[in-house]
């Protein structure tokens, strides 16, 4: 095989691809926030969050200040321009701007900054949450961990992260605990509007040195030790790990650096006893300590060093077809075919380069 220099190197390649420049460009940026993020719905918060009437949760979205308020009898969320009328207790909702929003999903807020949202709730999530909907519907559950980290990477590496699971491969818990044949028989199944959920499998947890069958804890109508995952379009991931679920917003803070928030839940009714177990099962994956999420972290920051703004673009493939199973490329695709729907771009090109013909060359 020839050696693979610069020219080869920047060549077109014949399967699909996106360019790095989605990942670093800052009106790709501006954009992604006008046209994205402050038209969708987004699951801003949990709410168990604010269980009692007159609590509030506060959060920012496309850059304006929301509050998700409880009155007692229904949540609501607004506008809130003046952050610093949340401090002190309780606040006053007089005169701030009523959102659409809705409390769905195994009890997430959702809000949109959308004046006239076209979709309800339900039509957007379109069937993505039904694979998970009697586990987390049937019993209220209660977030028991919440962090947030600020790293310097694309948002839409972290959702990538969530939506490729051919980096398993640089997780040891997992290559230890799943990689059967059940395993990679697991579907990626694409929803309109950008979403996507992975299908389940058996964990086998006890293959790990240390840890312990997690069946006894499954949520409501789960078998024991399955994973699930749903990925929503634009950054919002809800991850079912049978006795502890957990779910991601993201926030863009810049082309380069995003918010993203974790919360942990497990179920209200739960003892003690059980609650304490769910706890130490989230964190042993998930926490910041745990055995997967630090390593996804520094993948994902990695990432965003080698595409930040200045650097070469270069070609990012999404050619792996594999019958739409766990490795399969078909998430990505899907992700970055609405994505480039919002913005009126192609993934290929954001920022229409004029594209020479020679350039187009098969990928060796
Ligand atoms: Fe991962």
């Amino acid at each position: 095989m020839p050696p693979r220099n610069h020219k080869k190197w920047l060549a077109t390649p014949k399967i699909e691809y996106i360019s790095s420049e989605c990942y670093n460009n800052y009106e790709i940026y501006e954009q992604e926030i006008e046209h994205i993020f402050a038209k969708v719905w987004v699951p801003m918060c949990h709410k168990s969050e604010m269980a009692n009437k007159g609590d509030f949760r506060s959060s920012q979205i496309a850059f304006q200040n929301v509050v998700a308020v409880n009155h007692g009898d229904n949540i609501k969320v607004y506008l809130c321009p003046q952050i610093d009328r949340l401090t002190g207790n309780g606040i006053s909702v007089d005169g701030l701007t009523e959102l659409h929003s809705g409390v769905q999903h195994g009890g997430m807020v959702w809000v949109t900054l959308d004046p006239n949202p076209t979709q309800s709730i339900d039509e957007w999530t379109c069937g993505a949450f039904d694979c998970i909907a009697e586990a987390i519907d049937t019993e209220e559950m209660e977030v028991f961990h919440y962090h947030k980290s600020i790293i310097d990477t694309n948002y839409k590496l972290w959702h990538d992260t969530n939506s490729e699971f051919y980096h398993d491969f640089m997780h040891y818990h997992n290559r230890v605990t799943g990689f059967n044949d059940a395993y990679f028989a697991r579907k990626n199944i694409p929803f309109d509007n950008g979403h996507v959920n992975v299908s389940s499998f058996t964990v086998q947890y006890e293959e790990y040195e240390g840890f312990e069958d997690r069946g006894e804890l499954s949520f409501p109508n789960l078998p024991p030790n399955q994973w699930y995952m749903v990925d929503l379009f634009p950054g919002f991931n809800f991850n079912l790990r049978g006795s502890a679920y957990r779910s991601d917003s993201v926030t863009p803070l810049g082309p380069n650096k995003v918010l993203i928030e974790f919360r942990g839940y497990g179920l209200k009714k739960d003892t003690p006893e059980e609650r304490a177990t769910r706890i130490e099962h989230h964190n042993s994956i998930w926490g910041p300590f745990g055995r997967n999420l630090h390593e996804d972290l520094i993948g994902v920051a990695g990432q965003g060093t080698t595409m930040r703004e200045g650097t070469e673009a270069r070609r990012i493939l999404h050619g792996r077809h594999e019958g739409g199973t766990i490795h399969d490329e078909v998430g990505m695709r899907h992700y970055y075919a609405e994505w480039g729907k919002h913005l009126g771009v192609s993934p290929e090109n954001p920022l229409g380069h004029a594209v020479e013909d020679d350039m187009v060359v098969a990928a060796e």
